[in-house]
């Protein structure tokens, strides 16, 4: 049987890895430095680059307003669909809670202007719901709707993902590589066919840069996934993490900013901010937030739009590079699984070395 290793384990090598290993006729070994632990014991400072645990993670359904979002914007859909499948067949056990997104915005763009109900449809939106001017935070916000998605807890979810490609026979190695093209010579790997590169941020490729971006986890429920995109730029909302993971209430985006420390006004402001947005947030603690910590991460941004496209080797193996995901790897996870699943090569027959 031909032999892929999936380098990456979050939320894109994870996606690939299952996804291949039902989909494909490769046998999959996943290979990672960082793996899905609970997010209580992942360290904030060695583990800073390793992207997965820092999202919120919920799915915002954007309207596409060129061919790069078109695609995201397909891929999104793909993801809500097998969201759907995998919570109702694994009810409480894939860490995904269906609810209402909603959006506030102070000033639109002819896209969001644009959205009616059918619009909403023909985008695949559902249950969408342009919102009432009584129903905005404030005057500030001149558009608002509501439309079902999904939110997920990212170490739940990821590591229900683990677990079932263990569980359906997939293979599992914890190491370090310098170079994806390292791993064609692992002996213990035995033969490799290809690397499928989920690296996040990985490898100085000149066009990926990171977004730093710096929430705040809190104790308070919220029944709903809130975004307020403000005049100036800013963005202020909450992801509820469910399973018992608080909600986290964001956020900043800072291209190219490395600084790991969280900033105590950073997220004075953030909480003020969501629960002027909000304020009924603010009734499960006593009329207060209940903090549980301060989260920076690091969005593995790329200039032109993530990578997902197959490089062929000299020596006739192959890489699938599927990395460069920004701000968008959960939303897009599935849709990525299935396109690395497009590019594999068609497997030829291997002579024996035997
Ligand atoms: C604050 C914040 C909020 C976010 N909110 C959302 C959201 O609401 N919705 C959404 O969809 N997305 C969100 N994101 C983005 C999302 O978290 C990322 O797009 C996603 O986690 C990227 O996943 P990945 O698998 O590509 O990379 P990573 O999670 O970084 O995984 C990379 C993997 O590659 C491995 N690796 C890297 N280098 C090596 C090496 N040299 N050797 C061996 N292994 C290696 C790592 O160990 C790890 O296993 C958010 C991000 C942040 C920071
Ligand atoms: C994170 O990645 C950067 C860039 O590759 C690197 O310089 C830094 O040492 C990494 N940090 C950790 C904690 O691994
Ligand atoms: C693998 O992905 C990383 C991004 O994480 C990129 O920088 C690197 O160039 C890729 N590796 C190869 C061999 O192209």
């Amino acid at each position: 049987m031909p032999h892929a290793v999936v380098l990456g384990a979050g939320v894109i090598g994870l996606s690939t890895a299952l996804h291949l290993q039902s989909q494909s006729p490769y046998s999959i070994t996943l290979l990672a430095r960082d793996f899905p632990l609970p997010s209580e014991t992942i360290d904030a400072v060695s583990q800073i680059n390793f992207t997965s645990p820092w999202g919120g993670a919920h799915n915002r359904l954007v309207p596409p307003t060129n061919p790069t979002e078109e695609r995201e914007h397909a891929m999104s859909l793909r993801t809500f669909t097998h969201m759907k499948t995998l919570h109702s067949q694994n009810p409480g056990e894939a860490g995904i809670t269906f609810m209402k997104g909603v959006e506030y915005l102070e000033a639109p763009g002819p896209a969001y202007k644009e959205l009616n109900d059918e619009k909403a449809k023909s985008l695949g939106m559902e249950g969408f719901r342009l919102l009432r001017k009584e129903e905005y935070p404030d005057e500030r916000v001149t558009w608002g709707c509501e439309y079902d998605t999904w939110c997920v807890n990212p170490m739940v979810f990821c590591s229900f993902l683990l677990r079932r490609f263990v569980y359906l026979g997939g293979k599992v190695v914890r190491r370090e590589v310098r170079d994806p093209v390292e791993i064609f010579g692992m002996r213990d790997l035995g033969e490799v066919d290809v690397v499928v590169n989920c690296s996040g941020n990985g490898f100085g490729d000149e066009k990926v840069f990171i977004t730093r971006g710096q929430t705040c986890l809190v104790a308070n429920a919220c029944p709903v996934t809130v975004t307020r995109q403000n005049a100036d730029g800013s963005w202020t909302f909450c992801v509820p993490r469910n399973f018992q993971g608080g909600t986290i209430i964001g956020g900043t985006k800072e291209p190219n900013n490395w600084d790991p420390n969280p900033s105590p006004e950073v997220r004075a402001g953030l909480l003020k901010k969501f629960a002027a947005t909000y304020p009924c947030i603010l009734d499960s603690h006593g009329g207060g937030f209940q903090v549980i910590k301060d989260i920076v991460g690091r969005r593995p941004t790329r200039k032109g739009g993530m990578r997902l496209e197959r490089e062929q080797l000299s020596n006739g193996k192959s890489i699938v590079h599927a990395y460069g995901l920004g701000g968008r790897g959960y939303e897009l996870s599935w849709g990525v699984a299935e396109g690395v699943a497009e590019l594999l090569p068609k497997p030829t027959t291997r002579t024996s070395k035997l």
